[in-house]
C-alpha cells in the first residue's frame, strides 16, 4: 500500500504544527541592543535604521521599563562618543562618570533586576574609529587588550553583569578574566565575540555611533586585520576553542543570517552557551524591503529568528526583539 508514511499529517492544521514544532522564540531569548547619547530628552532616528534610536540617559532608563515590562530581560549598552572626547587610546572609555558607566548606573537603578551586558571595544571612543590603538598603519594588539581589560574593570565596577569585548584582538579574554579577577570583581561575565567577521553589514551601526574608520593615509579603512575573512569556517572553531579555554562565559557569532553553518558547528563544539548577532544591517535590509512592499516585514522577521534559534543560537542579539515579541502576543 503506498504511501504508509504521509508527512503532512503533522502540518494539518495549527494545534498539531504547535504541537511538533522543534523550536519556540520567547522573550527570554533576546539580547536588546540600545544606543545611547549624550542629552535630556534625546529620541534620534537612526537614518539607516528605522524606528531604532539613540536615546539620552533619561530614555533610556524608561526604555528598560518597557523592555522589562515586555518579558525582555538583557540589553546590550553602546554609546555614542562626542567627537572632541575621542583620541587613539580611547582614553574616555576608562572615565568613571563616563557616558556608559552613567548609563550601565541608569539601567540598573530604573530596572534592578535587568541584565547589563556592555560593548567593550575601543572604536566609539577612537579618533580613527579603531577597535584598537593605531601605530604606523597597525592595529596594536597587545596595548589595546591592556586597555580593554581596564575597559572591563571600569563596567564591572559600575553594575555591568557581562562585558563583551568585541574587538577581536588575540589574547584578550584571558587579560580580561585575569584583570577582572585581580580586582574580585569575579562576579562579572565575559560574553566574548569569537566569531566576528569583516562584515558589510555593520554599515548602519557604524552611522549609529559615528564610529567607522576614518578616511587617513597610512590608517586602514576596513577592519580585516582583525575581524574574520568570511570565506572561513575553522577557523572560527579555533577562534570558539581559544575564547572558552580563556575564560569566556558566553561565545558569539556575528553576523547572523549569512553566518548560520558557523553557528551550529560551534554550538556542537563548545559547551559554553553560543550567542548570535543580528547585525543592523540585516535590520536595514529588511526594513527598507519591507518599506517598498517587496517583503512582508512580520513573516520575514520571525522566519529569520527562528532560523536563528534553530541553527543553536542560545541567545540572539536583535534591533527586532520588541517587534518580536509585540509578535508573540
Ligand atoms: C564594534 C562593533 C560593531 C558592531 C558591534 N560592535 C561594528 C564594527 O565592528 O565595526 C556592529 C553591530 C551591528 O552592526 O549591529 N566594536
Amino acid at each position: 500500500m503506498y504511501p504508509l508514511r504521509r508527512n503532512r499529517r503533522l502540518r494539518a492544521n495549527s494545534a498539531i504544527r504547535h504541537l511538533v514544532r522543534e523550536t519556540i522564540l520567547t522573550p527570554s531569548d533576546f539580547l536588546v541592543p540600545l544606543f545611547v547619547v549624550e542629552g535630556h530628552g534625546v529620541k534620534e532616528e537612526i537614518p539607516s535604521m528605522p524606528n531604532y534610536y539613540r536615546l539620552s540617559l533619561d530614555n533610556l532608563g524608561k526604555e528598560v521599563k518597557e523592555l522589562w515590562n515586555m518579558g525582555l530581560c538583557a540589553v546590550l549598552l553602546f554609546v555614542k562618543v562626542p567627537d572632541n572626547l575621542k583620541d587613539n587610546k580611547g582614553t574616555e572609555a576608562l572615565n568613571e562618570h563616563g557616558l556608559m558607566q552613567r548609563a550601565i548606573n541608569t539601567v540598573k537603578s530604573a530596572c534592578p533586576d535587568m541584565l547589563v551586558m556592555t560593548d567593550v571595544a575601543l572604536d566609539p571612543y577612537s579618533s580613527f574609529g579603531h577597535d584598537g590603538i593605531v601605530a604606523n598603519g597597525q592595529i596594536l594588539n597587545d596595548e589595546t587588550s591592556e586597555i580593554l581589560a581596564q575597559m572591563s574593570i571600569s563596567h564591572a565596577e559600575a553594575g555591568a553583569d557581562f562585558v563583551a569585548p568585541s574587538d577581536m584582538m588575540d589574547g584578550r579574554i584571558q587579560i580580561i578574566r585575569e584583570a577582572l579577577e585581580d580586582e574580585e570583581l569575579t562576579n562579572t561575565g565575559i560574553m566574548s565575540y569569537c566569531a566576528k567577521y569583516a562584515s558589510g553589514f555593520y554599515g548602519p551601526f557604524r552611522e549609529a555611533l559615528e564610529s567607522a574608520p576614518v578616511k587617513q593615509s597610512n590608517v586602514p579603512l576596513d577592519k580585516q586585520t582583525y575581524q574574520m575573512d568570511p570565506a572561513n569556517r575553522i577557523e572560527a572553531i579555533k577562534e570558539a576553542h581559544m575564547d572558552v579555554d580563556e575564560g569566556a562565559d558566553i561565545v558569539m557569532v556575528k553576523p547572523g543570517i549569512c553566518y548560520l553553518d558557523i553557528v551550529r558547528e560551534i554550538k556542537d563544539e563548545v559547551e559554553v552557551p553560543v550567542a548570535v548577532y543580528q547585525v543592523s544591517g540585516e535590520y536595514a535590509m529588511l526594513k527598507a524591503a519591507a518599506e517598498k512592499g517587496w517583503l512582508d516585514h512580520d513573516s520575514v522577521m520571525m522566519e529569520q529568528l527562528i532560523s536563528i534559534k534553530r541553527a543553536g543560537a542560545d541567545i540572539i542579539a536583535s534591533y527586532f526583539a520588541k517587534d518580536a515579541v509585540r509578535l508573540m502576543g
